[in-house]
Order: structure tokens, then sequence, then C-alpha cells
């Protein structure tokens, strides 16, 4: 049984084989890991194979695992998962486009109680050298879409990461295409996942094997994903659906209130009611942003990054907001579109609600590491 092990997938990668692996086994020396390294080859046809059964000769931590069917690198890494002999799986590309001398520190977060460590190239610190503008443009696309589901993750889509075996070990991964970490952060039982900042460096020697057709392939990923969290509500994205929830419960009841004080304050306290309006609006905001702060985010508390009066400023901003989102929607609706006023104000609700939940939630309670 090994502390760890380094998964590395790869396809005709002659030029970078050996090179990763002897760095790698450096890493774990110079460490003192007991680690394994295993390649997880898709049958590559140059020589990429016999190479590594050459320094298997001499390192007897070292592995190869060759694949003959289902061809891809998703499916070769949740293949690795179940051949791997440890506890703690990481998962790095052969072309050193990852850091190989990151890996003790992915292992000792790991060890400290973290479930998954993802090398990050969107948080700071991290980067991306040598990328052409297209792969920059998708590569943020597929992140944003990754992030709706994770929004505390800032590079869900990394190639390179740490994860403890117990979290993928009974997950029914769907693998396909290149995202196998959002595979892992959908399907795993996990708590605690921290970020790593690297720069990813794009391969010297070789070509990159992504085609335009994944990204087809990651959108559906992305729908099973969220499909899969409506019906296991211990997935990640589970937590974050109920955030959706309780947000819009908080939301109706800000409307009872804000009816509600209205009524009170021109009924009660003869008070004129075009000034009625806009306190009975700012008391439901701070209802709100009160409900909001303990039930919806309070898991998140002692995390959060920004103190209680910061937050409070912030919410209040972002709900005048989508105040003025509501009202312009219902503007435009009414007057370009003669939507009928009642449908034209719901459809405002909702976008406004939207914006609400999802600005709030990446500003207002964001989560520190
Ligand atoms: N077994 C196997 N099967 N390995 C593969 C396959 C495959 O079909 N395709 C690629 N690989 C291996 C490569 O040999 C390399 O070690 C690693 O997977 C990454 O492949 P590249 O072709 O170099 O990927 P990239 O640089 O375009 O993409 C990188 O960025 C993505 C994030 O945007 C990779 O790091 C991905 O892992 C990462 O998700
Ligand atoms: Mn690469």
């Amino acid at each position: 049984m090994y502390d760890l092990t380094v998964l590395i997938p790869t396809f005709n990668e002659e030029a970078n084989i050996r090179n990763i692996v002897m760095a790698v086994d450096a890493v774990f020396h110079e460490h003192s890991l007991h680690g394994q390294i295993l390649v997880v080859d898709d049958n590559s046809s140059d020589a990429t194979i016999s190479i590594v059964h050459e320094l298997m000769m001499s390192k007897e931590n070292v592995e190869i695992l060759i694949r003959e069917k289902d061809h891809g690198l998703s499916q070769s890494v949740a293949d690795g998962f179940s051949h791997a002999l440890s506890d703690v799986f990481i998962v790095i590309d052969a072309d050193f486009s990852h850091p190989p001398v990151l890996i003790p520190r992915m292992y000792e977060e790991i060890r400290k109680g973290n479930d998954i460590i993802i090398g990050s190239r969107y948080m700071e610190g991290g980067g991306i050298k040598k990328w052409p503008l297209k792969r920059r443009i998708i590569s943020i696309g597929a992140t944003f879409l990754g992030r709706l589901l994770f929004p505390d993750i800032t590079d869900p889509v990394s190639g390179f990461f740490a994860v403890k075996k117990e979290v993928v070990d009974k997950a029914p991964l769907k693998p396909r295409g290149y995202k196998i970490l959002l595979e892992v952060l959908g399907k795993g039982i996990w708590e605690n996942a921290k970020e790593i900042p690297f720069e990813f460096v794009d391969r010297e020697i070789g070509s990159s094997k992504l085609k335009t057709g994944t990204i087809i392939d990651y959108a559906r990923q992305v729908a099973d994903i969220t499909l899969y969290s409506f019906s296991h509500h211990n997935s990640a994205a589970w937590r974050e659906w109920k955030r959706v929830f309780k947000f819009g419960i908080v939301g109706i009841s800000g409307i009872v209130i804000n009816l509600g004080i209205l009524f009170l304050l021109v009924e009660f306290f003869t008070m004129n009611k075009d000034l009625a309006s806009p306190i009975a609006i700012e008391i439901s905001i701070l209802s709100n942003f009160i409900l909001n702060d303990l039930w919806t985010f309070g898991s998140i508390e002692n995390k959060k990054v920004a103190g209680r009066w910061h937050r409070l400023v912030a919410f209040n901003i972002v709900s005048v907001g989508g105040a003025a989102i509501n009202y312009g929607i219902f503007l435009m609706l009414t007057t370009w579109f003669a939507v009928y006023y009642l449908a034209a104000q719901l459809i405002g609700i909702v976008i406004a609600f939207v914006w609400n939940f999802l600005v709030n939630r990446r500003v207002t309670w964001k989560r520190t590491q």
C-alpha cells in the first residue's frame, strides 16, 4: 500500500513520459513519500508504452494500465482510480503543464482533512501561459458553467487535482470528454475542497488533443450533473440548490413583510404612501438580509470573506440593482412587446431573482478558502 498514487493519463506521449515519471519520482524522494506512479495509457501507437515498461525495470513503484477500449481522458482517469493502490489520488498531465513540485502540498492538504485539492489557474497567483485566444475563451466559458454548480471553486475544470479515494469510490462516475474533475465534484461524496494556485504552461512538445466536439459533451455533462443532484441529496450541487430554494423562500417572506409594513404605515400611522413605500422596501431588504445571512448562507458563516456590515451594504446594493432590473424588464416587455402587464412583472421578478442570487452568492456571501 502506498501513501498516494499519481495518475498520469497518456496518449502518444513518448516525448514527455520519461521526464514526467522521473520528475514525479524525484519529488517523492525529496519529500520521503511512498508514492505510486500509475500511467494510464490509451494504447498509444508511439513508444510511450515501451518507455514505461523500461522504467518499470528500475522503479518498482511505476505501473502501467493499458486500455484497449473506450478511448478517452476522463475514462482513463476513472479507470486509474479503480486500479490505484492507495487512498489518495493525484491526477497530472504528462506534458508538464502541471508542476509536479505541487504534489507534496496537495498530499499534505488531503492529510489535513480536505477531500479534494484543486490546482487552480483562475485564483490569485494562478495563470495560463501561452494559450491562444480561442482556448482561453472556451476555457472561461466552461469555467463559468461549472461555477454555476460549484460557486466556491474557481477552476472546476482543472486537470490537476488530488482526491481521497472515498470521495470517488462509490461515485457513479459517467466519465466523458476532458472534464473528469467536474464529474468528481458532481458525483463524488465530499465536504471540503481547497484550491492551490498554479501557472498552467502549455505543452512544449507534441500537440493538444482537445477537439471542439468536447464542448457539446461538456454541456451535456453539466446537465447530467444537475439532474443527478436532484435525486442525490448528499451531492455538492444539491447543497447549492438548497441555497437557491432558501433564498426564494426568504424572498417570498420579504414580499409579505414589504406589503405588511406598507399597510401598517399607511393605515395605522397615516403615513404618506409615497414615503411609506420606500420605507417598507428597505425594511424588507433588511429582513431578507438577516434571514439569508443566518439561514440561507448560515453554513458558510465562519468562512465568509466580508464582514457583516460589508455584507449588508453589498446586499442592499445588489437588491436595488435587482429592483431596477425588475422594473426595466417590466417597461421593456410592456412597451415594446405588448406583454400583459402582470406577466411582464412576473418575468421581471424571475430574472431579478436569478440576478440577486447569483451576484449575492458570489459577492456578498463569497467564501474564503
Ligand atoms: N489515456 C488518455 N486518453 N490520455 C489522454 C487522452 C486520451 O484520450 N487525451 C489526452 N490524454 C492525456 C495526454 O497525454 C496528457 O497527458 C493529458 O491527458 C492532457 O492532454 P492534452 O492534450 O495535453 O490536454 P490539454 O493541454 O489540451 O488540456 C489540458 O487542459 C484541460 C483544462 O482546460 C489538460 O490538463 C486537461 O486535463 C485539462 O482538463
Ligand atoms: Mn497539455
